[in-house]
């Protein structure tokens, strides 16, 4: 018998204090072994939860209790999370997260930590919800170098995107949506910020090639100047916006890591994930590109790969070794994106301006704004293409 405590029990933990009463004996089934729930650590009461017997309020008693192995944090930040994940792993406690903001700033720490203490720290949920993508990133894809990743890695985002597009709803009404549905930080502001988007690019780029990414090496651009207007013309182009988190390894073996809205041509996957779906192309020498898509957000697919990584610590034993491990970062292992080539979609913030020599307009534009399409160049050079006019929005086009 295997022993969890959950700490928190906001929209993932009481996700996964369901999923592992629910799912019970096919769970004991795929892990070798029974899973109980021991303990939930919780900041406020909750009279009417089925699990109130379960409730504690001081981590100690989870850290001091030896028939706990493993701790599940979902409370996110950096604080009080941190301080419970080194003290729950030194204490000889696997530890499995959904948190993506401390992966991201001290995930090579903690993987450390975890290694020496013999146990392990996974963080399968970190990343685009209940899509399986660590895993197969670390385990299956091994046999390659990877060239580059691009990623929809925001469910709210992409909800928000798809609500304003499709049902011609405003962005806070968009946004409101999302957070009722429980796909929302809880301050949205990383969502729309891009900022989510960076923590998850960082643990991709960091597993994928072995070396920490910080989010502070991420130029990160979100998605509050997409207006319906970038929208409707990117359609009549051809196109869809998306959010997308971008790691592409340099041939000097540096890394170009990077958050920005794009227009991808309609006829790419990509373009086609809607609502709160993420969806993540790989790019290995061996395997060409893959795609992993999913439900990116919300309480039962975030708590369905936090449940996934505890089976998996359950089933491979105390004994195994860290199933992922990365190195330290360095101040020049990431360069701008600024270098990179790429065609652009440009809205000038003065519609009477003169278009720039190169620029490419669409037919059926719609009303309200002047906008095209530059020849892929570095973003240097567009700048320079633009002369003195200002831009309302600049914008990267997939190829
Ligand atoms: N706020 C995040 C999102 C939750 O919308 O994708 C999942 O990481």
């Amino acid at each position: 018998m295997a022993n969890v405590a959950i700490l928190g029990y906001g929209v993932v933990g009481s996700g996964v204090a369901e999923v592992l009463t629910e799912n019970r004996e096919g769970i004991a089934r795929r892990s070798g072994g029974p899973i109980g729930l021991s303990y939930i650590l919780v900041r406020r009461d909750f009279p009417d939860s089925p699990f109130r017997d379960k409730m504690v309020r001081d981590f100690s008693v989870i850290e001091n209790d030896p028939g706990v192995d493993i701790v599940v944090e979902v409370m996110g930040g950096v604080g009080a999370a941190k301080d419970y994940t080194e003290r729950a792993l030194r204490a000889g406690k696997s530890v499995v997260t959904a948190n993506k903001e401390l992966v991201a700033e001290h995930g090579c720490e903690l993987l450390e930590l975890a290694r020496a203490n013999g146990v392990s720290y996974l963080f399968e949920a970190s990343v685009g919800g209940g899509i399986p993508i660590i895993r197969p990133l670390s385990q299956c894809l091994a046999a390659n170098e990877i060239e580059a990743i691009s990623g929809i890695l925001n469910g709210t985002t992409n909800y928000i995107l798809t609500r304003m597009s499709k049902g011609g709803l405003s962005f806070a009404d968009a946004l409101k949506e999302a957070q009722e549905k429980g796909y929302a930080e809880a301050d949205p502001t990383a969502d729309i910020q891009g900022i989510d988007v960076c923590r998850k690019i960082c643990i991709l780029a960091s597993l994928a090639f072995g070396r920490q990414v910080y989010p502070r090496q991420v130029a990160t651009q979100g998605i509050t100047e997409v207006t319906l207007f970038d929208q409707r013309w990117a359609e009549a182009a051809g196109f869809r916006i998306k959010l997308l988190g971008r790691a592409l390894r340099r041939e000097d073996g540096r890394l170009t890591v990077y958050v920005a809205p794009h227009l991808i041509p309609a006829s790419e996957p990509l373009a086609g994930v809607e609502d709160v779906f993420n969806a993540i192309t790989v790019r290995g020498n061996a395997v060409g590109e893959v795609m992993f898509y999913g439900q990116g957000a919300g309480k039962r697919p975030t708590a369905s790969a936090v449940v996934a990584d505890v089976s998996d610590i359950v089933r491979r034993g105390k004994s195994a070794r860290p199933a992922v491990q990365w190195g330290e970062g360095a101040e020049d292992l990431v360069v701008s994106a600024d270098g990179l080539e790429s065609r652009w979609y440009v809205r000038l913030a003065d519609e009477d301006a003169c278009l720039p020599e190169g620029a490419v307009t669409v037919e059926d534009a719609p009303e309200g704004g002047s906008a095209f399409l530059m020849p892929a160049m570095s973003a240097e050079d567009l700048k320079a293409a633009l002369g003195g006019r200002a831009a309302g929005l600049v914008l990267r086009v997939l190829d």
